[in-house]
């Protein structure tokens, strides 16, 4: 089962940039595109560990500040001809603009976003 928790709102974002979710088991960051989409990957380059939230968002990809693999966010898969994949999670946008954020409900709760 999946549990939604408010993290904060679509305007704390930056168009095509990103903030992160400090949780218990690692960082999260939320993308926002040019066009107001929201996507959630393990801040974590499966590469070599870089900050996906410092990366450059450009379409539905992020771009690793560290060595330059391209992230897809609907998914986490790392673009050809590369290899790798990090964890994405379900992100929503509710009437309000606040941002819902879909965990499994054995993970702890998220903390907040910064
Ligand atoms: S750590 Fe991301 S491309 Fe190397």
């Amino acid at each position: 089962m999946i549990q939604w928790i408010e993290i904060g709102h679509l305007q704390d974002i930056p168009r095509l940039g990103a903030r992160v979710v400090t949780t218990d088991w690692g960082n999260i960051a939320i993308f926002r595109t040019a066009g107001d989409e929201v996507w959630a990957l393990d801040d974590r380059c499966p590469h070599r560990g870089g900050p996906l939230s410092q990366g450059i968002v450009h379409g539905k990809v992020v771009t690793c500040p560290l060595h330059n693999r391209q992230i897809n966010l609907t998914d986490g898969q790392v673009l050809a001809p590369d290899k790798g994949c990090t964890h994405s999670y379900p992100v929503k946008v509710i009437e309000t603009g606040q941002l819902l954020l879909g965990i499994p409900e054995t993970y702890k709760q998220a903390l907040q976003l910064t």
